[in-house]
């Protein structure tokens, strides 16, 4: 058939397009972890690829960086005989934990920026009526799939999950995957190349293979209304062939057991009124045994139930105001270094910003794990989510707003059903510009298409005007809170003559201070005017309650920062060694005096707020 030469450029570049941040990839499964999954975590073999080896050609054609067709690293291919030339071999390279980054897995791999290919070998029994996914939580950055030397597709984006159908492509007995994971920053990527955190490359979150049924539960929500604490709403999304089916939402401890009809698309909307129900909240983080059930297959969740909404300057949750005492947290325990691996050190982390008396925490600057979020609903802590649309992104590329908001759109998928995200932040920090502002608004947009329960936000841009932190940034007209970060103290003035300036800003929302702090090297004891020390940390946060109280509509905040953290842009020899020192407890896990000075102002706070 001759198609004529525009349907050709066009289909190009649909290719192009969809190839850009992934192929290969099927809509995300709801709650993965409910499901029957073989856990693909372990010892994964791995061979460290500078050079681009065993992607282009790794029979050594000289400096040719064409696919050879020849196969590359990902036939983990053995000699055919003792005479057979091949180069490469997993069977006797090293191996390193996955989950789990390279650059603390490894010191020749502390720094490294570029290619790593992992490999792992398991044993399968597909059956014919079942189908099959392969499951990762997330790989940073790019990653290039194989199973059994067959390349499934690729994803970019270094913090959310993906998965391949793999159904017909497994062997009964041994297979074999290879993922090519590459952590280069690029200008053009989300984040862009200049963050203030470490590259942690690799797959750094769980990995799985899931069995569901041919006709199979691929997606659902069910949660309270938008400000209707007696009514659940939502939908179940059947995927397969039987797609018209009874549904049952089955939720004991509630009295609920409602059935509905799927349709043609294998959808049926959810709208149960509730007579009595234990709202969730962080000093009641009741979650419910939700069993969601139709013919063919029945997955099972926990979720907790509560509504969250502004009113004026007020933040009302289960209709109530609430003060979110907060602190902001990397993806990462200084104690164990890397990002975290599961639940251990996730739990430490959030026990901490417990200690500290917090009922909210700022998982900054990028999606955090499933198992993150689902802490935070177990432990009572509300959540602040966000995107890495962070600093001088390359706002005129299309590409980049469709990588944003493919990975805007994937956290919001995943995290749905968690009660403790009250807030999708689409960025932070952005510099403003017109390009900038299309490119946030449109995001702002997408991110209500997609959840009118939630609050959308972003750390605006904030200018000092002689001693007034002036915020106008328009992109606050697109989002529900006011919110910012300011170093008064840190990046401008001191700790003692920060009193000077106050706040001038322009919007008539709640404000949600989403940064503030300085740094401090734990145990370096001065006088609160020496730099550095925990004493002028401590200094400089009292005086920040001083001048943040001073905000009508003040309705929240999350310091900066949990813990002492990984960054490449902190080379101070002797204060920071590549670590930002804002945390309030320091990478030995001792903390510091402002530690207590914020947890004391949270007391205090939640007598005042109650
Ligand atoms: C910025 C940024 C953080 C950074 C912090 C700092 O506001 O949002 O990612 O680590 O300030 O300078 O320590």
């Amino acid at each position: 058939m001759k198609r004529n030469f525009s349907v050709n450029i066009l289909l190009a570049c649909l290719l192009l397009a969809f190839a850009g941040t992934a192929f290969g990839q099927t809509t995300l499964i709801q709650n993965i972890y409910g499901r029957t999954n073989l856990s693909l975590d372990g010892r994964w073999n791995y061979i460290v690829d500078p050079y681009e080896l065993g992607y282009y050609n790794y029979r050594h054609q000289p400096f040719d960086q064409t696919p050879s067709g020849k196969g590359g690293f990902y036939d983990d291919k053995k000699p055919d005989n003792k005479t057979d030339l091949v180069e490469y071999s997993f069977d006797l390279s090293q191996n390193m934990n996955v989950p789990g980054d390279w650059n603390s897995q490894s010191t020749k791999l502390e720094v490294y920026e570029g290619t790593v290919w992992f490999r792992q070998k398991f044993n399968a029994d597909p059956k014919t009526d079942k189908k099959y996914f392969l499951y990762f939580g997330a790989v940073n950055y790019e990653a290039h799939v194989y199973l059994n030397g067959k390349k499934l597709g690729m994803h970019k984006g270094g913090f959310t999950p993906f998965q391949f159908d793999v159904t017909g492509k497994l062997k009964a007995g041994e297979n074999f995957v290879v993922v090519k994971a590459d952590n280069t920053r690029h200008q053009d990527d989300i984040p862009t190349v200049n963050t203030d955190w470490w590259n942690y490359g690799g797959i750094t979150r769980d990995v799985m293979l899931a069995e569901v049924p041919v006709t199979y539960i691929a997606d659902y929500k069910i949660q309270l209304a938008k400000g209707n604490m007696n009514r659940l709403e939502g939908f179940v999304q059947l995927a397969g062939t039987e797609l018209g089916q009874q549904v049952t939402v089955n939720i004991p401890e509630a009295g609920i057991n409602q059935k509905f009809t799927t349709d043609a698309s294998g959808r049926a909307f959810i709208s149960i009124p509730v007579k009595k129900i234990s709202y969730w909240s962080p000093e009641n983080p009741k979650l419910y045994h939700v069993e969601i059930s139709g013919s063919t297959d029945k997955v099972i969740d926990r979720i907790g139930f509560r509504t969250i909404e502004t009113k004026g300057q007020d933040i009302l949750l289960n209709g109530k105001s609430i003060f979110l005492r907060g602190i902001s947290l990397h993806d990462e325990n200084p104690l164990i270094p890397g990002r975290l691996r599961g639940q251990g050190d996730m739990r430490m982390m959030l026990q901490w910003a417990k200690e500290l008396n917090c009922n909210y925490v700022r998982l900054a600057h990028y999606p955090h794990s499933e198992e993150m979020v689902r802490l935070a609903d177990e432990m009572g802590l509300l959540v602040w989510a966000e995107v890495p649309v962070y600093w001088t992104i390359s706002w005129l590329n299309t590409e980049t707003y469709q990588n944003a908001e493919q990975q805007l759109s994937d956290l919001m998928i995943r995290d749905k059903n968690r009660s403790s995200v009250i807030v999708w932040s689409i960025g932070n920090e952005t510099p403003i510009s017109d390009p900038r502002n299309i490119f946030m608004n449109k995001l702002a947009a997408k991110a209500r298409s997609l959840d009118d329960t939630r609050l959308v936000a972003a750390a605006l841009e904030v200018h000092r005007k002689d001693k007034d932190i002036v915020i106008e940034d328009p992109l606050g007209d697109k989002l529900d809170l006011v919110s910012f970060n300011e170093y008064a103290g840190w990046y401008f003035s001191n700790s003692t003559d920060m009193l000077n300036y106050k706040f001038d800003i322009r919007f008539n929302k709640p404000v949600v201070i989403t940064e503030f702090g300085a740094d401090a090297l734990g145990g370096f004891h001065a006088d609160a005017e020496t730099r550095w020390s925990e004493e002028y940390q401590e200094l400089l946060y009292k005086n920040q309650f001083k001048m943040l109280s001073a905000i009508t509509g003040l309705r929240g905040m999350t310091p900066w920062i949990l813990t002492d953290f990984r960054s490449p842009r902190r080379p101070h020899p002797y204060y920071q060694d590549y670590w930002n020192r804002k945390g309030l407890i320091s990478e030995t896990g001792k903390k510091k005096k402002a530690f207590f000075a914020l947890k004391a102002f949270y007391d205090d706070m939640q007598i005042k707020f109650k």
